[in-house]
């Protein structure tokens, strides 16, 4: 059974979704089979790291979570340049980026139990050997209930202040909601300081581990989410900090859930 991970923050800017992108991309490259699900239905985005236009496409998560297709339906293969019918082993579940779409949710949210339920059925049609949840930062109702069936929620933050703050209250709502795995994720460490010591600082504050210290990186912030990072920059420090992340990733247990619907 793959892994089911959810990276999750609680402000945006983090690096989500550039992270998300870089990890998937990654994993691929090892020869894992990788989903991302954008779940960041009210901000959509990762799409635009792969090139992908989900305006276009006829089913999307947003679609999925609207009770007008399956999950499976919605997964669309993707390579890190953006063409059409990517490598084989990488997939995207988009969400559509349209005032259309956005607005609903907004309003109403959705049905976090359909998601979850979907989520281990996916997993085993793709079969994946990991599912990326680029999830909506904060307190969102749908995205947590999401997260407490993840085999791992990795929180990413950045060395701030409000994220310190912020982030010692998703610990506490992710604890009520048995979130079996918590990791950080350190990012846009400027140099000067020591990761080591940052590393240090996060799990004595929060008393989960870290799994990962990323600098800051000019050709990142450059680079503006025109493309993933790792595919454009494969020697850069950032590049090789990701992919210890992978490693990390994979080599976590997966826990047990219960089997997908449908399944014998
Ligand atoms: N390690 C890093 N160094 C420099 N810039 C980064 C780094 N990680 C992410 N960024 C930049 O931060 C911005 C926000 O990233 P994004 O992935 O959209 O965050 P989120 O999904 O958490 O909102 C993007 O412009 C991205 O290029
Ligand atoms: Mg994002």
């Amino acid at each position: 059974m793959g892994q089911l991970v959810s990276i999750h923050s609680y402000r945006g800017g983090t690096g989500k979704s550039n992270l998300v992108a870089s990890l998937a991309f990654l994993a691929a490259r090892r020869g894992k089979r990788v989903a991302v699900l954008d779940s960041d239905l009210q901000a959509p985005g990762v799409h635009v790291l792969f090139g992908f236009n989900p305006n276009g496409m006829p089913n999307t998560f947003s679609d999925f979570v609207a009770g007008k297709c399956d999950l499976s339906e919605a997964a669309y293969r993707v390579d890190a340049d953006g063409a059409p019918n990517g490598s084989g082993n990488l997939f995207l579940i988009p969400s559509r980026l349209t005032l259309d779409a956005i607005m609903p949710l907004l309003a109403d949210g959705y049905d976090a139990g359909r998601v979850n339920d979907q989520l281990s059925t996916l997993i085993n049609k793709l079969q994946l050997d990991l599912l990326l949840l680029d999830s909506h930062p904060g307190f969102n109702e749908e995205t947590l209930l999401t997260a407490a069936i993840c085999d791992t929620l990795v929180i990413v933050l950045r060395p701030d202040q409000q994220d310190y703050h912020g982030t010692a209250v998703l610990v506490e709502m992710a604890a009520r909601l048995h979130v079996p795995n918590i990791r950080f994720l350190v990012n846009k460490v400027m140099s000067g300081l020591e990761p080591e010591d940052v590393g240090a600082k996060v799990e004595q504050a929060y008393g989960k581990p870290v799994i990962g210290v990323l600098p800051f990186r000019a050709e990142m912030a450059t680079l503006g989410s025109k493309g993933v990072f790792a595919s454009k920059f494969p020697r850069d420090p950032l590049t090789a900090a990701i992919d210890q992340v992978v490693t990390a990733l994979l080599e976590q247990e997966p826990t047990d859930r219960p089997p997908p619907k449908g399944a014998a």
